[in-house]
């Protein structure tokens, strides 16, 4: 089956598309590790932009995100279908900013992020959220995020609770060190796509 791009739905959908409901089904059979020994096409993809304010409620969620605008994650909705995936992120501030941040809050980090419309939360537009595994000390709304997106892990589900839609994020991030813990994807860490001035 040939599946749509994000990019390709979201500009043909007149209203949200459905998605479908978790089930215990879904959970129990969810691998530990997903990919293949190296990325496969059409990974890896480099994103980056400007962070954006969401709704907020990934604190709430126990994950905050950090949203990237329609043009910045045009590489990535326009290659893959709506899902959850997997990389590298690293937040990069002007050069007279750095000071305010600590050293390890500026190094690559591994990412678990959301491209879709939360169907949980009915979302009505397309959206691309990085959750970096990582304890910031302040935000970062404003600033430079850069990415690379290594793989897919699952598709993006609807919930009847906000608990079981925690229960899969934490899944995720477990799923997603699993999976960078390769040769192949942990390179990426050190990819140029990233400042690795004073930072690795
Ligand atoms: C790794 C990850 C997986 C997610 N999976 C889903 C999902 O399957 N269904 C869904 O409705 N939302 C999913 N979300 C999106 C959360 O609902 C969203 O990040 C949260 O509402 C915060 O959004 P906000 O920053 O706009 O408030 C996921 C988010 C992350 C970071």
């Amino acid at each position: 089956m040939v599946h749509q791009t994000a990019a390709e739905v979201a500009a043909h959908a007149d209203h949200p598309p459905q998605a479908p409901l978790q089930t215990e089904e879904f959970r129990a059979v969810r691998p530990q590790i997903v990919g293949s020994e190296s990325p496969e096409a059409p990974f890896p993809i480099f994103i980056h932009g400007p962070v954006q304010h969401g709704f907020g409620r990934g604190k709430d969620l126990g994950c905050p995100t950090a949203n990237l605008p329609d043009e910045s994650m045009a590489p990535l909705s326009t290659a893959v279908e709506t899902g959850v995936y997997y990389g590298y992120a690293q937040v990069v501030p002007p050069k007279d900013e750095k000071v305010q941040f600590r050293e390890e809050d500026l190094k690559v980090l591994p990412m678990v992020m959301s491209l879709g419309w939360n169907r949980f939360y009915k979302n009505e537009k397309l959206t691309a959220e990085v959750h970096i595994m990582h304890e910031f000390q302040s935000d970062f709304y404003g600033l430079e995020m850069r990415a690379i997106v290594l793989g897919y892990i699952r598709p993006e589900l609807d919930y009847t609770s906000r608990e079981a839609l925690i229960d899969d994020i934490d899944i995720d991030k477990k799923v997603a060190l699993n999976s960078l813990n390769r040769p192949a994807y942990r390179r990426y860490a050190n990819d140029a796509h990233f400042n690795l001035d004073s930072t690795n």
